[in-house]
Order: C-alpha cells, then sequence, then structure tokens
C-alpha cells in the first residue's frame, strides 16, 4: 500500500503551470481534499457546500472531518487567498471556468447509485455556468452519468468530463497529491486536456480515454481491489482450517511480483462509504447491461460472511455452544471507524459486529479515539445503543473478550501485562485487524485469537 507521510506539500507548479478560476460543488472528504489541494498546485477555487454551518466553519479553517494533512492545506489556501467556501453550488460555479461535481451518490433502494444529488447540482449550477466552461464529475457515478449530466445542464457551449477520484480516507491529500495516474474520460479530446493541465503539477500519468471507460474504471479499481481482500479473508479462513499462517502465505504470494503485499491484510470485512456501495453498484450495471457478475457477487459473499465469522470467534472464545446466547458476557470492543485514520462510520464492520454481538445478549463496552464518550448529531444516531468508554483501559475492565476491530496504531502499544489485570480470569483478545503479536498477547497470560493466524 502507498504510505502517506505528508511529504509533498511543497510540491511547486510548472513553468508551463496556468493557474484556472475552479469551483468545487461539495466540501465532503473528496471535495474539500480536491478544493484545497487544486488551490495548494495555484489555482483560484471556490468550494461550496449546502451546509452553511460547515462552510462558515471552514471559512475559520475548522476542518469537519479526520483527514491526516487537510488542515494544513486548507490553512495554506486561506491565507493564500486562493481558496475560499461558499454556500450552494451556484455560488461556486458563477466565476468558474472548470466546475468539479463532488456531492455523494449514496446506494439507492435498488443498489444501484442514487443520482438525486448530482442531477441537483448539475441543475443548480446550469443558469450561472461561464460560456465554454468545463464540468468534470468527480463523484462515483453509473456508467452513462456524464451524458445524464449534460442531459440536465442542457448547456450545448459547456463541455462535461468524467475524472473519477482514487482518494482512500485518512491519506486523501497524500493520495491526491501522489496518485498513481489521472484518468480523464471525455468525448471531445482537448476538453480532456483541459483539465489534464490543471493536473501539470502533479508527476502522474494522465490517462485520457472516453467517458464509458473512465466511469468503469473507477468501478473496477474498487471492484478489484475489494476481491483482493476478499480473496485473501478466504485464504484466512482457509489457513484457519488447514492449520496454515496468512501472514507467511501473504508473504510468499507477495513476493510473486505479478501478485504484489498491497491490500491484502487480513481483517473483519472491508467498509467505508465506497467498497460497499461500489461493489454493489458494478452488480448492478451489469446487470442492467445484462451480464450476471457472479465474481463479484461472491466478493460480496465473503466479506458479509468475513463478519459473522468475527462474530463466531468471539462466541467460541467464550465456548458457546450453537445456538446459546451471550448474556452476561462482557465484551470490550477496541475500535468503531471503518479503518484508522478516519472518523467514519459508515459501512464499518465494527458496528455490523458489534450490533451482532449485543443482539446475542453481550454487554458491550466500545473505545474510539475519534468518538466521544456522548455523541452529537448523525453519530450519537448511529451509535445509539453502544456503551461508549473514554480509554481502552475502560474497555478493557471486566471484560472476558477484548475484540479489535480498528487497527488504530495506539492499540498497536497496548500494555499486555496490564490488559491482563484488568480483564476476567482466562480471557481472550480477538484481533480481528491482526495488529498484536500473538506470542506477546499469550505471554501476557491472555488467549489470543487472530484472523487466519495458526
Ligand atoms: C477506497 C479506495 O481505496 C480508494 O482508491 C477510492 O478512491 C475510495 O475507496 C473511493 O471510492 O472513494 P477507502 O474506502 O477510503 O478508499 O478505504 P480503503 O483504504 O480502500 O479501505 C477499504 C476497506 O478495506 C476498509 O474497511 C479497510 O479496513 C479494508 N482493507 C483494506 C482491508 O481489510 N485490507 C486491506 O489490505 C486493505
Amino acid at each position: 500500500m502507498r504510505a502517506g507521510p505528508m511529504s509533498d506539500l511543497h510540491l511547486l507548479p510548472q513553468d508551463s503551470f496556468a493557474p484556472v478560476c475552479a469551483g468545487v460543488v461539495g466540501a465532503g472528504y473528496v471535495g474539500l481534499t480536491t478544493g484545497a489541494c487544486l488551490a495548494h498546485l495555484g489555482h483560484h477555487v471556490v468550494c461550496a457546500d449546502i451546509d452553511e454551518e460547515r462552510v462558515e466553519r471552514l471559512r475559520r479553517g475548522e476542518i469537519p472531518i479526520v483527514e491526516e494533512g487537510l488542515a494544513e492545506v486548507v490553512a495554506e489556501g486561506l491565507s493564500s487567498g486562493r481558496l475560499t467556501f461558499e454556500v450552494g453550488a451556484a455560488a461556486a460555479a458563477a466565476d468558474a471556468d472548470v466546475v468539479f461535481l463532488c456531492v455523494p451518490t449514496p446506494q439507492g433502494a435498488d443498489g444501484g447509485a442514487d443520482l438525486r444529488y448530482i442531477e441537483t447540482a448539475a441543475a443548480q449550477i446550469a443558469p450561472v455556468l461561464k460560456a465554454g466552461a468545463l464540468v468534470v464529475n468527480k463523484s462515483t457515478v453509473p456508467v452513462g452519468s456524464t451524458r445524464a449530466v449534460e442531459d440536465v445542464l442542457e448547456r450545448p457551449d459547456v463541455a462535461v468530463v468524467s475524472n473519477p477520484e482514487f482518494l482512500r480516507e485518512g491519506t486523501a491529500v497524500y493520495d491526491f497529491l501522489n496518485p498513481d495516474r489521472v484518468v480523464i474520460g471525455a468525448d471531445d479530446r482537448s476538453a480532456g486536456e483541459r483539465l489534464g493541465d490543471m493536473y501539470a503539477g502533479l508527476n502522474a500519468p494522465v490517462i485520457i480515454t472516453d467517458p464509458a471507460s473512465a466511469e468503469t474504471i473507477k468501478y473496477a479499481a474498487n471492484g478489484f481491489l475489494a476481491m483482493k481482500i476478499s480473496f485473501v479473508n478466504a485464504i484466512a479462513a482457509m489457513c484457519e482450517a488447514v492449520g496454515a499462517n496468512v501472514d507467511d502465505v501473504v508473504e510468499g504470494i507477495g513476493a510473486d511480483q505479478r501478485i504484489g503485499k498491497a491490500f491484502l491484510k487480513p481483517g473483519p470485512g472491508w467498509g467505508g462509504s465506497c467498497f460497499p456501495k461500489d461493489s454493489r453498484a458494478l452488480v448492478k450495471i451489469a446487470a442492467d447491461y445484462g451480464y450476471d457478475f457472479t465474481m463479484m457477487k461472491g466478493v460480496i459473499d465473503v466479506n458479509d460472511e468475513q463478519k459473522r465469522r468475527m462474530v463466531a470467534k468471539v462466541r467460541r472464545a467464550v465456548g458457546l455452544a450453537p445456538g446459546r446466547g451471550l448474556k452476561g458476557t462482557v465484551v470490550g470492543v477496541l475500535g468503531l471507524a471503518f479503518k484508522a485514520g478516519t472518523d467514519d462510520l459508515r459501512d464499518s464492520p465494527s458496528l455490523t459486529m458489534v450490533s451482532s454481538l449485543i443482539a446475542g445478549g453481550a454487554r458491550v463496552r466500545a473505545f474510539d479515539p475519534t468518538v466521544d464518550v456522548a455523541p452529537e448529531g448523525a453519530k450519537a444516531t448511529v451509535l445509539a445503543g453502544i456503551e461508549l468508554v473514554g480509554s481502552v483501559r475502560e474497555a478493557a475492565t471486566g471484560a472476558k473478550v477484548l475484540v479489535i476491530a480498528t487497527e488504530w496504531p495506539e492499540f498497536a502499544k497496548i500494555d499486555l501485562a496490564e490488559l491482563a489485570t484488568l480483564m476476567q480470569t482466562d480471557a481472550v483478545v480477538v484481533d480481528t485487524r491482526n495488529l498484536l503479536d500473538a506470542a506477546a498477547v499469550r505471554a501476557a497470560g491472555l488467549r489470543y485469537d487472530g484472523v487466519g493466524r495458526r
């Protein structure tokens, strides 16, 4: 996996660089990262969101999400005057030569992507777009959506291109400034090149193709990455059955350069705001065009099964016979975010596991460094019913089982000797991230169960 140190913040525009007036619609992790990084590259950016409070906070340099390096690039843009924040899509588009659409495309009722935010944004910018402006679709959208945006805009003088993002939450700024490639889908090649020039400060190949191929590249990339993880999780299950060690198996297969080691870390299953919705959307798009994507369905099934396997580990840890409940069992859970480096709880495998444990009668005490003990707003709704605590110690105290659900680096440094004194006798650590050294946990007097480890 690419590392994420913020080493490239001083990357300078090239001589041929021509600053562009850009508008960004949506100040979520994609839009905010895109806007701030474009300003960092030397462009003039107006970034807009419908949430007035969010815009107010951003104007003060307050970042609403956990995202490494974002505060620095936003602060830089605010102080240089190249980054400003406004309310509403039209404000972003009015003076822009290039407008980036970075709004959510949540999963719709039929498994496909819900395009209502894209369509609304397109309708709002249509009347104010400058003649000859370029509209860039960065949101993940089904094949054919570039055309759909053109239809909503009804502006023949405006070109619409697709420019999928490949930003990981938690390392989005690093990924933006150090891309493996820039993908642009344009019917009109000169429009594609115009956008490509905006990224001239980045040292990355620019692939210009047609819109349908660019849209497919995005889904294929996420689908393939999800497939890698499901594959390694399935291999981990096999390792447990045959008495092999998945760490060594990954080392062995990863040494083959055709395979590589990246994205082969076994875990509790993939989650987050992208893989779950994009993998389902891929199946749906294929079905809409008459292709039964059974392989992708299998990837999703393995992922669902993986989360159940983790809960089964807890049951096994306390010696429960099939069908018996977990009533009275105290389970500490470390980590609620879907992965480390983010406070995002969307489709988090940890939450799926916690709900299942609670439904089975367990008393769950959970700690995550990015979650308050008394959360507010949307987070409070998502976490309703979970007993939140403010430290690893509190989560572990009196627990029979401690589940490591998110790979926060601080969990790797737990004082194991102290942990053993805090937990019940004969307690178990269920390490769904293979974060701890199994031998060290056992040496501290605890039992240990990882994923695919002997
Ligand atoms: C993912 C892609 O990696 C980005 O390239 C893409 O731009 C983004 O979706 C998107 O479509 O917007 P993200 O969801 O932020 O990024 O997170 P990842 O780092 O890809 O992790 C996804 C899930 O896979 C997490 O639950 C993570 O814990 C899990 N994972 C990842 C593993 O279990 N093992 C691994 O080896 C890697």
